[in-house]
């Protein structure tokens, strides 16, 4: 049955930051072409389900919501897209499980929307999750949107084929951005107002290219270049794989001022059976290596990391190693997530499943001390003389909310608006955020 083009949409994103990026770029496609952005339950015309793959739950999230799209409808159904790594790793199983489904669009496609649409709203499910040689990123439009602060994709894919992990299937090989296209990005960004730049990518610090002058670069050259453009105050990059750690990214940490004393890097486990029946290709020690130089250059630097419990075979020995490099180490945030077996990947068939009574046992004994460590470093920040990025109102009237260099959110009375960059002077601790008072003309603390 054919209908009139949807003059509004929704896009609801889940999953990794890329896939928000993605959806905020699919938002100013559609309205280039006249769409007006609304929320799921304003009944939009549109709804795009921008999804996930990387667990089994995740995974699954797409089908209670077309049903309960459906049954929101009242008869008047919306167009459903699907698009992000579910869509890429099942295709047109979607449409055949969730027939509501008009639209099925992978990550490497959905520039293709307008003409999906057409196809869509013509009565035809409507599918493109090819990996076409071009980059969708040409066909795109310019980036418009205002917000203290903006990722920006600069890599995308995944070579590294850890053994548990869908990534490399539902985005592809690694490729990474031209040099100009990110600069001239993050350029129409500032003009828009951004304080802060986030470059993602699955392996961010694989990002490799030549600069205008036609030189070799890595990650560390386009911060290097990122820190020159004025307006831009602070930059942030993830998610790095531990074999990317060049000397020159390590040594960036201590000489980049706008480049914050953060970083995302992720372990899964300390023990080395594990990290190798994972395809890891680093041990634990190297891994620490890394963290200590680091640290050796930017000694305040915050550091965060993925674990999974629970990979096949993994015993009680090879989980208290992963306790004791997380002792060592002193994280100041972490992501933790029991292992979740993903069809086609080697994991999935490995010997030795790990019971679940076993996974809940000790994803609930890792948290407990990540928790601490997390709460520890917090309290460290305490009577510390620093800045935050305003970014949204707090909970109260008169208050806000801002960010700390090192990515803890700082609750402050002030009627500072989203985008001030405020001295703050850290005065109390909480699990989750930390509460600042406003100071005036305080020295920063900055890159020693
Ligand atoms: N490219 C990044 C992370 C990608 S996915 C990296 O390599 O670090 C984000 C996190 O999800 C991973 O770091 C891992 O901890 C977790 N993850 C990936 N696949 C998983 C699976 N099958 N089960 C449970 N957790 C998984
Ligand atoms: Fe997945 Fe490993 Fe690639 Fe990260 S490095 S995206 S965990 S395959
Ligand atoms: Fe999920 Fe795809 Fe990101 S599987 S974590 S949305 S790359």
């Amino acid at each position: 049955m054919s209908r009139p083009g949807p003059k509004s949409f929704a896009i609801k994103s889940y999953g990794c930051q890329m896939n928000v990026y993605d959806g905020q770029r699919m938002g100013e496609l559609l309205e280039a072409q006249g769409l007006t952005s609304a929320e799921v339950d304003q009944k939009p015309d549109l709804i795009i389900l921008n999804t996930c793959h990387i667990r089994e739950k995740a995974a699954e999230k797409v089908y209670s919501d077309v049903g309960r799209i459906m049954k929101n409808a009242e008869g008047d159904k919306p167009l459903i897209a699907v698009a992000g790594c579910v869509a890429q790793a099942e295709g047109a199983e979607i449409g055949v499980r969730a027939p509501a489904v008009d639209i099925i669009v992978g990550p490497q496609s959905y520039h293709r929307l307008p003409e999906l649409i057409g196809e869509a709203s013509a009565g035809r499910q409507a599918l493109d999750t090819d990996m076409p040689a071009q980059s969708k990123f040409g066909s795109l439009p310019d980036r418009r949107r205002r917000s203290p602060t903006a990722f920006l994709t600069v890599q995308e894919g995944c070579d590294k084929f850890c053994t548990y992990c869908v990534v490399p299937y539902t985005r592809g090989a690694e490729v990474s951005r031209p040099w100009a296209a990110i600069i001239d990005e993050a350029k129409a960004l500032v003009d828009a107002g951004a304080c802060e730049i986030t470059l993602l990518g699955q392996n961010v610090n694989a990002w490799a290219g030549t600069d205008q002058k036609g030189i070799e670069q890595g990650l560390d050259g386009l911060i290097r270049a990122l820190d020159r453009l004025s307006g831009l105050e602070r930059i942030r990059y993830t998610t790095s794989h531990p074999n990317d750690m060049t000397d020159g990214l390590i040594a960036a940490h201590g000489e980049v001022a706008k480049l914050m004393p953060f970083l995302h890097l992720p372990v899964q486990s300390g023990s080395d059976a594990i990290l190798k029946a994972m395809n890891r290709s680093h041990d634990g020690t190297s891994y620490e290596r890394i963290i200590d130089r680091v640290r050796a250059v930017r000694p305040d630097i915050a550091i965060s990391g993925d674990f999974i419990v629970g990979f096949p075979g993994e015993s009680d020995a090879d989980f208290t190693a992963t306790m004791r490099l997380i002792e060592r180490v002193r994280y100041a945030q972490a992501f933790s997530f029991k292992y979740s077996p993903r069809p086609g990947t080697p994991a999935a068939t490995m010997d030795e499943q790990i019971p679940m009574a076993v996974m809940d046992e000790r994803l609930q004994q890792l948290q407990a001390l990540l928790n601490t460590q997390q709460q520890a470093f917090n309290e460290a920040s305490i009577g510390i003389a620093t800045s935050a990025l305003i970014e949204r109102d707090g909970k109260h009237p008169g208050q806000r909310i801002g960010k700390s260099p090192w990515l803890q959110s700082v609750v402050i009375e002030t009627d500072a608006i989203p985008g001030t960059l405020l001295n703050v002077r850290i005065v109390s601790a909480g699990p989750n955020s930390l509460g600042g008072e406003p100071t005036q003309n305080i020295e920063r603390r900055h890159v020693a």
